[in-house]
């Protein structure tokens, strides 16, 4: 490192003497930060008081789309993914936008059809995106052929990824070693990729380890190389600052409020170790203090109660440990909570390892994180002494089909057959690009969704989420209103809270019958059976709490007629009210989201159909009847949610 800088010509303020190699800076707070700490869930609102004053700091880039954005926009926001892109583009007009697009995944969770996957990054580079960060969770790069294309007719900047994974506690070993990462950049630059990123999503990248992959990359390689770890583990900040020594060209930071944690490093103190140095960024670190101040004052007040506070240590060592990202981790113990079977997470933790190496070592990243996570999950549950995989998801099937692409080592013979027996596209796994053998899907969409979808982001809106993606486009156009729980919370509202949290801490809240609240057009009444007695009960919904990250969609209050059990969770009394039909109830395992019923009332079914798809933690679940009989009853209907234990369907 070059220190020859007069120590008088040192200055906060950007016109110091320019450095000879500035490391570049992407800024992520507006799609990674707040994915990693506030469950995805920041809205477009909260990005535009410092819009502005980010376009003038000289970032690379900053990230404001794609991963799980997408999805939470429609799903719990209320916002239209599209229109963020639009908005934000008439404040930051010199920065370009980046996305993070899982290659054929899009921003789902299942390979594509070429078709759609083609029409999404035409839009999205239409809508604004300059820079598509891909990613393949196989690093299979057959999943790249067609988005890539696209990319390149669109113009814009292609940066290919390699998923950071490992299976030794430091970079080595059979699988994932350094000749591993340098063949996947040769590859990469093969493909036309502009940049090429080293994404290490569970901040595993250890300092040395980054050190010898960057100098091992910059020698293979022409195209620039960008690190991005996340500070789940601790050890990114010295990463970065190895990889910066070894001549990394772009690192991914966050502003302060938006960083650590699960989250990236900020950036001031990268900017402060970097300054008068050789790869000094340029930035003006009063200008970003500037942005810490309306970010601290007018945007995370709305978000603190999202952040998880169940932990004093901002590390978490289990990372470092059981090497599985921390969105992954939380997941699983959501899940866990969710089934009330929090106290089997050490299971979880010695299944986990066997379970991604039976399904061919994959990498632990969307969706694959979620596959391996809930499988896992599934066997602690679910499995007997003498049968594993009981409960096999339906991505786990499509991973031993080949629809994600070829694994990094082969999925165990036995595993593979059991779960292809019976799966419907065949019990012969494929070999060939995963989506050669996926239909053309838009057409189907819009034969489905009609006049609903009024223009082609629309369209794609509801192809990438049936269920979710319609309701959202009928409150779009009022053909349904938006529940509260979808509704932004507004800085009077936190104030409130802060205020009566004060009074009760000063032991000044006098304890008083709150007034009867006046009825609101949002009440709905309930028919609720307990024994042989009998209740109506109204309930009126005042949350305006998001949903947690994982939780099943929160779904408006139902028809009382149509699904008794999903009655607002505050009824606890609300049990499934099938008690008066006789026969069979096939009960729900977890809690989760009808995602379809493949059988109607009348139908005579054998034990083992399945009769229904229910979606939990983003797996789809296919569940079998009971027993043999015709199908009495189906409680609820597809995008309904639904707690553990309701009653899905009676078979008498
Ligand atoms: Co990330």
């Amino acid at each position: 490192m070059s220190e020859n800088v007069q120590s008088t010509e040192i200055r906060y303020e950007a016109d110091r003497p320019a450095a000879e190699n500035p490391i570049k800076i992407m800024d992520l707070s507006f799609r990674d930060g707040h994915q990693s700490l506030f469950a995805t869930r920041g809205r477009t609102e909260d990005m535009i008081p410092v819009a502005e004053m980010m376009d003038e700091i000289g970032f690379w880039a900053v990230e404001t789309w794609g991963g799980a954005t997408f999805d939470t926009m429609h799903r719990f926001l209320n916002e239209d993914p599209w229109e963020r892109l639009r908005t934000l583009k008439r404040y930051i007009k010199k920065t370009p936008f980046a996305m993070l697009l899982r290659a054929q995944n899009l921003v789902g969770y299942r390979n594509y059809a070429d078709d759609l996957a083609a029409a999404f990054v035409d839009r999205a580079a239409e809508n604004g995106i300059d820079v598509f960060r891909t990613f393949d969770a196989l690093n299979d790069y057959r999943n790249f052929e067609t988005v890539v294309k696209q990319i390149k007719k669109s113009g814009k900047h292609f940066q290919g990824c390699i998923c950071y994974s490992l299976t030794e506690p430091r970079l080595g070993g059979e699988v994932y070693n350094l000749e591993y990462y340098v063949n996947k950049a040769k590859d990469l630059e093969s493909m036309g990729a502009d940049s090429i990123c080293i994404k290490d999503m569970a901040g595993l990248i250890a300092p040395y380890d980054a050190f010898s992959m960057i100098k091992a990359l910059k020698e293979a390689v022409s195209a620039p190389i960008h690190l991005h770890s996340h500070s789940t583990s601790g050890m990114s900040p010295m990463s970065h600052l190895k990889a910066i020594e070894a001549g990394v060209d772009i690192i991914d930071t966050c502003m302060t409020p938006y960083a650590y944690r699960t989250s990236h490093a900020a950036v001031e103190p990268l900017v402060m170790a970097l300054i008068g140095t050789n790869r000094d960024t340029g930035f003006d670190i009063k200008k970003l203090a500037e942005i810490n101040e309306v970010l601290e004052k007018e945007v995370m007040p709305k978000y603190k109660h999202l952040l998880d506070d169940s932990k004093v240590s901002v590390i978490d060592i289990n990372v470092l440990l059981h090497q599985t990202p921390g969105g992954m981790l939380s997941n699983l113990v959501n899940q866990l909570r969710e089934m009330d079977a929090l106290d089997k997470i050490d299971d979880v933790y010695k299944e986990l390892p066997r379970v991604r190496q039976e399904l061919g070592q994959v990498p632990l990243v969307t969706p694959t994180s979620q596959i391996v996570g809930v499988q896992t999950v599934n066997n602690v549950l679910y499995d007997t002494e003498d049968e594993r995989y009981k409960m096999i998801t339906g991505q786990v099937k499509d991973l031993c089909y080949g629809l994600y692409g070829k694994t990094a080592v082969p999925i165990d013979p036995e595993l593979q057959k059991k779960a292809l027996k019976d799966y419907p596209r065949g019990e012969e796994p494929i070999t060939c690009r995963p989506a050669e053998i996926l239909e053309p899907e838009l057409d189907k969409a819009k034969a489905e969704i009609g006049d609903l979808a009024k223009d082609m982001d629309d369209l794609i809106t509801y192809a990438k989420f049936p269920v979710t993606g319609k309701k959202f486009l009928e409150w779009k156009y009022g053909v349904t209103s938006p529940p509260p729980e979808v509704m932004p919370l507004t800085m009077d509202k936190v104030k409130e809270a802060d205020e009566l949290v004060a009074k009760a801490k000063a032991g000044e809240l006098v304890e008083k019958k709150p007034e009867t609240p006046e009825k609101t057009d949002r009440l709905r009444t309930f028919n609720v059976f307990v024994d042989n007695e009998y209740f109506n009960v109204e309930v009126d919904p005042t949350g305006e709490m998001p949903a947690m990250v994982g939780a099943p969609a929160a779904r408006p209050a139902a028809p009382a007629a149509a699904a008794p059990a999903a009655a607002a969770p505050s009824a606890a009394a609300a049990a499934p009210a099938a008690a008066d039909v006789d026969g069979t109830a096939l009960v729900a395992p977890m809690p989760g989201m009808i995602i379809s019923y493949a059988v109607a009332v009348g139908d005579t079914v054998n034990q083992g159909d399945t009769i229904c798809v229910l979606e939990a933690m983003k797996m789809e679940n296919a569940l079998a009847a009971p027993c043999s009989g015709e199908i009495k009853e189906l409680s609820f209907s597809s995008g309904d949610s639904v707690p553990k234990d309701a009653v899905l369907a009676v078979i008498g």
